[in-house]
């Protein structure tokens, strides 16, 4: 098999592909050929150095696949070889070959493509959790989306809009004609515009009802200032803290300098009528059973057509480097994925 590692912290380059003999499933575990690794933000803070939950080093990331099941452990199903499937990793999957618990497959359904389906477990995994399971989003409520055009950013505006709310978006201005096409009804470039202010003047003063941000810092407390009463902010990574292509700790700094560590006090949070809720998909896998329930609904939203996900591009296993990088440099409209 194939493996693309991180053997030390730094620049897309580090990105290191390499061959290693093909893994035996243990009990429990089915085998996956590989057709499609989702790209997530997450390994990029990994690559940096910056993500807390990554394990020493030498790691191959990733945190997602699809393809096809040829080989099983003991106690698993053997009808399941030859089965499609998508599949959560915890770690893993920048490989052509991966073992994983059969508990974290899904089947892909029929119609729909292995990279679609490597595009999914994630970020709408993510957005469900934000949205429906913790945000509690209803129709008639406005939403703020910060990246909506990154992937979950877009799997939260197909929720959204499914659910019958308003989603205004923030991301770089050249790609706000596509983000409207997809759905976003107002945009906001937060790298010209204060988000704050431009949300407050969309909603006629009144503020939003939910907010998912994975900028952090300085975001943290402007978004929590624009919630309306009822209103709830989502708070799931710190992409902000990410200011080159290697790690800048003074930049770090800063960041949490910047966050709001007072400001949400339980005497505030009563008498605002406002929530502040986190969301880590990755310390989730005591819940698997839960995730599988929401995997459930997601698959069956694609089948009736309500959620589709969006692929911005895909990268050739020895391309890993210009994948991160084409995410670095702000250009992907949807999911980035890497192909064996
Ligand atoms: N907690 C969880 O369970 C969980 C799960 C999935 C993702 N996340 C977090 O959610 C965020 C988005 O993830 P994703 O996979 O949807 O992202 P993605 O598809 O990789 O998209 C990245 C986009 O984020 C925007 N961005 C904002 N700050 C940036 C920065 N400092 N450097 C580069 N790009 C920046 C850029 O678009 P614009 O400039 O156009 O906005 C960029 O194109 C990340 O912080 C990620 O860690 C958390």
């Amino acid at each position: 098999m194939r493996q693309i590692w991180i053997e030390k912290f730094g620049p897309p380059e580090v990105l290191t592909l390499k061959s290693a003999p093909d893994p035996e499933p243990k009990p429990g575990e089915v085998r996956i050929r590989v057709e499609a690794s989702g790209v997530n933000f997450a390994e990029i803070v990994g690559r940096t150095g910056l993500y807390p939950d990554l394990p020493p080093l030498p790691v191959v990331p990733g945190y997602e696949v699809s393809g096809r099941i040829d080989a099983v452990g003991a106690e698993v199903d053997k009808s399941l070889i030859g089965r499609d499937v998508l599949a959560l990793t915890r770690f893993g999957g920048y490989a052509d070959v991966v073992c994983v618990s059969a508990q974290q497959i899904f089947t892909r359904p029929p119609g729909m493509t292995s990279l679609e389906a490597a595009a999914l477990p994630v970020n709408y995994l993510t957005a469900w959790q934000l949205i429906v399971v913790m945000g509690g989003l209803k129709r008639g409520e406005t939403v703020l989306v910060h990246s909506a055009g990154g992937g979950v950013g877009i799997a939260a505006t197909q929720i959204a809009k499914h659910i019958g709310a308003t989603v205004i978006g923030t991301a770089s201005g050249a790609k706000h004609d596509e983000l409207r096409a997809l759905g976003v009804d107002h945009l906001i470039d937060y790298r010209t515009e204060d988000f704050e202010r431009r949300a407050r003047e969309i909603t006629q003063g009144r503020g939003v009802e939910l907010i998912l941000d994975a900028v952090g810092g300085v975001s943290f407390k402007k978004g929590y200032r624009l919630l309306a009463p009822t209103g709830r902010l989502g708070m799931f990574g710190i992409s902000s803290a990410v200011t080159g292509k290697e790690r800048r700790l003074l930049d770090l700094f800063l960041l949490l300098a910047r966050t709001p560590w007072f400001q949400f006090n339980p005497m505030a949070l009563i008498n605002a009528n406002k929530g502040v809720f986190g969301v880590n998909l990755g310390h989730l896998w005591g819940e698997i059973d839960r995730i599988h329930g929401w995997g459930e609904s997601l698959l069956e939203l694609w089948a009736q057509g309500a959620i589709k996900p969006k692929i911005a591009q895909c990268f050739s296993f020895d391309q890993a480097a210009e994948a991160h990088r084409f995410i670095q440099d702000r250009k992907n409209i949807g999911k980035v994925l890497l192909v064996p």
